[in-house]
């Protein structure tokens, strides 16, 4: 027997949990698809910076009991080159602070929000496959435990990150793709350690680029430059400490609890909607994780597309759903540029290249003595105002 809901949402990450969650307290229906288990989701260890508009919109939305309890305020960050730190003072060059909270807890809170309203969300999915994306009647078909389910849907959103099958549903002819692949990749370790500052410490350093952030007062997370195919057995955890000492000065070392290695690409693909089909966050684009912007760009997307759909449903009004696409393009576009910027000032690209080497130094060192230049930085990092 068919099912009808008003969205059909593919994919339980930050995005799909958010607009699920968004639409519900507008009133809409809606059918979350996942094809992972929930404590795959729940478990599994990626960004960890919120912008201020993040942590807003997630309080906002009722979400943010824990987040406002466990997340870390920063007010600021480090930059570390030739030896010396620097400190950038964000919220006295902006007003605003970002937050340390792991997306995997966001996404705990979302996902028990979402059981609360005991709305559909469906864990392990098969075989999600859509249709008819270019009538007003799109429809999602997928298979669990070996049973057939179709699912009639007004509108559908593809939530499901850059490897779903959302964005492949697109007719290839109305898809323009800008891609940039990186030569490196980040090798990230989750450590019981205390932090070695109480803000993060982003470092060029002649052997490649080194992050030092965090979970909590007594967990580390410490990213390193690696090459891009990095095999993790050529990374026992003495080389990993060896490497980061040189590279951010200090360590504090401790038991390692995860080891993963992150390639790094710029990526965009346009329109984010085609018909009645709507791509959000990493469906979309994926931006190198130097400036901790793939699941602030995803709240953005999703606050744009819970407000359409709202719009949409209350009257029928198109207006905001036909500028979706451009409304979110224009942030995207702006926070490609910065986390390309990001990457290229802090990153060893390949080979020994002492032209490459002066220009990042002269270019950290700009930041250091310019306070325009700083404010610049800082705008962006904190994240840019909704209304762009
Ligand atoms: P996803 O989180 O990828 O969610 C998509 C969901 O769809 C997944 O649950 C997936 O299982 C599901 N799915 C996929 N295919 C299917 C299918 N066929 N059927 C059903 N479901 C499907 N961002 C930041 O903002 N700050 C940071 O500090 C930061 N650091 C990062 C560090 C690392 C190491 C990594 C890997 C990423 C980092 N990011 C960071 C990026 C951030 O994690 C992503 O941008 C964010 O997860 C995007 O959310 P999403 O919901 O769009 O996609
Ligand atoms: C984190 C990841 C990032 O890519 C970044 O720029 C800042 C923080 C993190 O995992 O905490």
């Amino acid at each position: 027997m068919p099912v009808r809901t008003q969205v059909g949402i593919i994919g339980a990450g930050p995005a799909g949990l958010l607009l699920a969650h968004l639409l519900h307290r507008a009133g809409i229906d809606s059918v979350v698809l996942e094809d992972r288990s929930r404590p795959h989701i729940e478990g599994r260890i990626r960004a960890g910076l919120l912008e201020q508009g993040s942590v807003d919109t997630l309080v906002e939305a009722g979400l943010g009991a824990r987040l406002l309890r466990e997340g870390l305020a920063h007010d600021g960050l480090e930059l570390r080159f030739e030896g010396q730190s620097h400190r950038i003072d964000l919220l006295g060059l902006t007003g605003r602070r970002i937050t340390i909270y792991g997306q995997q807890e966001a996404v705990k809170d979302m996902v028990a929000a979402r059981l609360e309203t005991g709305r559909p969300l469906h864990f392990e999915v098969e075989e999600v496959a859509l249709h008819d994306i270019a009538t007003d009647h799109p429809r999602l078909t997928w298979t669990k435990d070996g049973t057939a389910h179709e699912l009639h849907c007004d509108v559908i959103a593809g939530c499901d990150g850059f490897h779903g099958p959302s964005r492949e549903a697109m007719p290839p002819e109305v898809l323009r793709v800008y891609e940039r692949v990186y030569p490196f990749a980040w090798l990230g370790i989750l450590a019981e350690a205390p932090p070695i500052s109480h803000e993060l410490i982003y470092a060029r350093h002649a052997d490649g680029f080194a992050l030092a952030t965090m979970r909590s007062k007594i967990l580390s997370r410490l990213y390193l430059q690696c090459a891009p195919e990095e095999d993790l057995a050529l990374w026992p955890d003495a080389r990993i400490w060896e490497a980061l000492q040189t590279r951010l000065g200090v360590v504090n070392t401790g038991k390692i609890i995860r080891k993963g290695v992150t390639g790094m690409r710029s990526f965009v693909a346009e329109p984010m909607r085609h018909g009645r089909l709507f791509l959000t966050g990493d469906a979309a684009h994926i931006v190198p994780p130097t400036g901790a912007k793939g699941m602030n760009l995803a709240v953005a997307d999703v606050r744009v597309l819970a407000a359409a759909l709202a719009a949409f449903f209350r009257t029928g009004d198109t207006a905001l759903m036909d500028r979706y696409s451009e409304i979110c393009l224009k942030r995207v576009w702006k926070v490609q540029r910065f986390s390309w910027w990001m990457t290229s000032m802090l990153h060893r690209y390949s080979g020994d290249d002492p032209f490459e080497h002066r220009v990042q130094v002269a270019e950290l060192d700009t930041l250091v003595h310019s306070e325009a230049a700083r404010t610049a930085l800082a705008e962006q990092y904190v994240g840019l105002p909704y209304d762009i």
